[in-house]
């Protein structure tokens, strides 16, 4: 991930993320989610952002759609696109870890070694992986965007969880499953949060 040009010098800075977060009741982190499309991240991830700013705390939320209309309008859903739009994310993610921010990204992020890079290049404890297990029969019985019916008429090549793989987190540190409301998935979030110390 260094420069590969010995001609690109790391630059250090006189004001480092410890000092951008001192004033906040706030650790910077990731708060990872991950789940098949239309498995509920953008929701639960959109309800606990509104919960934290409710709280006081300063947020950004990552969500796939509107990335994939600007910084990576330029990939599509193959295996190598996935992992450069992974990638582009995580590094996103951590500049805005640095700037001391609460980071809440929601991308189906299907291949567990992309989700392990975004890991290591955060400090430690940094990246906080949520995931939103919706069974693939619930996702596709909701199917908002009418997605998978255009998958299984072979309209979408390449489709997560139909003709595309999905791996699911070993060991999430958030792991949301079950028929629960949006609001006691946020509690659980938040509950974590708060037993990590995150939230001050
Ligand atoms: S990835 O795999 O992490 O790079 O995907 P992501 O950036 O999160 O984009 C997922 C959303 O794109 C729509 N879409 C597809 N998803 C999966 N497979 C294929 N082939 C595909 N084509 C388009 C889909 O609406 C996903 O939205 P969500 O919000 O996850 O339902």
């Amino acid at each position: 991930s260094a420069s590969t040009d010995p001609n690109v010098i790391w630059h250090q800075h006189h004001v480092d993320q410890a000092q951008r977060s001192a004033q906040k009741q706030q650790q910077p982190v990731v708060l990872w989610f991950t789940g098949l499309s239309g498995s509920g991240k953008s929701t639960i991830a959109g309800a606990l952002e509104a919960a934290l700013v409710a709280e006081g705390h300063h947020t950004y939320l990552l969500d796939g759609d509107n990335i994939r209309h600007g910084l990576c309008r330029d990939l599509g859903f193959s295996d190598q696109d996935r992992a450069e739009n992974i990638r582009r994310i995580g590094e996103v993610a951590k500049l805005m870890t640095d700037a001391g921010l609460i980071v809440l990204s929601a991308f189906i992020s299907p291949f567990r070694a992309e989700r392990e890079r975004v890991r290591e290049r955060l400090s430690e404890g940094q990246f906080i992986e949520v995931f939103v297990d919706t069974p693939l029969a619930v996702c596709e019985q909701r199917d908002p965007k009418g997605l998978y019916k255009k998958a299984r008429a072979g309209e979408i090549p390449a489709f997560t969880g139909i003709s595309s793989e999905y791996e699911p987190p070993r060991t999430p540190a958030i792991h949301l499953s079950g028929d629960l409301s949006v609001a006691e998935h946020v509690a659980t979030c938040l509950h974590v949060l708060r037993e990590r110390g995150v939230l001050r």
